[in-house]
């Protein structure tokens, strides 16, 4: 219960975060991958200011799942944690929304961007993103069953950009506490355009802040997002994996200091303290590597000789295996951007 008093109180606590002089760091939201381990992981590296958790799929008589709410019932992190949600069935997401704020969240997110067909071909994630009356509703009735903060993180239309007008419309009208947008349409999906135009957008005409989202993968690509939009803060997803020490060095970059890259070694020393978090002990070894592949489709890309380390990567099933492979491009001291090739911040 005295969690519940305090409600009022984070939705305060949430506005004073991005109220700095310099842009909130947060972790985006990533499925299977952004979960307890990879939170705890990610704070020896510096981590973010503010954490998202994987989505809570809502469906009428949905429970939240024990592992996704453990991120938020033992956070590992010292810093705020954002539940976020996803569906299309207004009664089941508000009762889901309260009762997730019980815990000690610093708001509920709703998710209006996810592309994957079997999400949006059912209305939900950016499925929604085509139904503006629907996202009124939902909003409408959202923030009348959240006690605290309530935050979107929304992709800037489904098929054009140009939808992203009436959208901004229907966020002003519900007293949100923060929206992030993700800088690219469902259809667009994670093609190599961000629309740092339309998040500039967001944020000169939202009044609450905004987040920039969409391949920050560096501190350049960070002070050059920010300079564009004028966001209060950035999401990082995609950029976090393949490179824990982005926040940190975006830290050094905003406070003037020379931003250190690592080492072929430390990011050896990653890579094995990955396999050591998110490798659940008497797991069989073949599926412990499957789950490194999913982290290691991001780290690669991050890597000078990617296409070789990726072909290689793909094919190995044994941690011996796997090791050497990662061994053969690591072990050296050579400095590593650990950005993908062609890495850009376009407006
Ligand atoms: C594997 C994966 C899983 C994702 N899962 C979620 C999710 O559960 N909720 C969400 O809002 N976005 C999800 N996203 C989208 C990211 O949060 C983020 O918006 C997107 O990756 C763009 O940011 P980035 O370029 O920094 O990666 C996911 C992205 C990836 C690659």
């Amino acid at each position: 219960m005295d969690q519940i008093k305090d409600l009022g109180g984070r939705r305060q606590d949430l506005a004073r975060l991005f109220q700095g002089q310099v842009p909130v760091l947060s972790l985006a939201p990533m499925q299977d991958i952004t979960d307890f381990p990879f939170w705890k992981l990610m704070t020896r590296y510096g981590g973010a200011d503010l954490y998202f958790t994987e989505y809570f799929r809502v469906t009428p008589d949905y429970k939240p799942e024990k592992s996704i709410l453990r991120s938020i019932t033992e956070n590992p992190t010292g810093r705020p944690a954002i539940a976020q949600i996803i569906g299309n069935d207004a009664v089941a997401m508000a009762r889901v929304a309260r009762e997730l704020e019980r815990h000690e969240v610093a708001a509920i997110d709703l998710n209006l961007g996810c592309p994957a067909p079997v999400v949006y071909r059912k209305c939900a994630g950016g499925g929604l993103l085509r139904d503006l009356p629907r996202i009124d509703a939902l909003l409408g009735r959202l923030r009348d069953a959240i006690d605290g903060a309530f935050t979107v993180k929304t992709r800037v239309g489904f098929e054009s950009a140009g939808e992203f007008d009436a959208l901004l419309e229907v966020f002003s009208r519900h007293s949100l506490d923060l929206v992030t947008v993700h800088g690219r349409t469902v259809a667009e999906k994670y093609g190599p355009q961000v629309h740092h135009d339309c998040i500039a957008q967001a944020v000169r005409l939202l009044p609450c802040p905004v987040q920039a989202n969409g391949s920050v993968t560096s501190a350049r690509s960070a002070l050059a997002a920010i300079e564009f939009t004028g966001a209060a803060g950035l999401m990082i997803g995609r950029g976090a994996i393949r490179n824990p020490w982005v926040f940190s060095q975006i830290r050094d970059a905003f406070a003037g200091r020379e931003v250190v890259f690592p080492k072929g070694h430390d990011v050896l020393t990653y890579i094995e303290e990955l396999y050591a978090a998110v490798c659940q002990p008497g797991y069989p070894e073949r599926m412990q590597i499957q789950k490194m592949k999913k982290y290691m489709n991001f780290l690669g890309e991050g890597l000078e000789d990617a296409v070789r380390f990726l072909h290689d990567i793909r094919r190995c099933d044994t941690r011996a295996d796997f090791f050497g492979i990662c061994f053969t491009h690591l072990n050296h001291d050579k400095p590593i951007a650990l950005e993908p090739v062609g890495a850009v911040c376009a407006g």
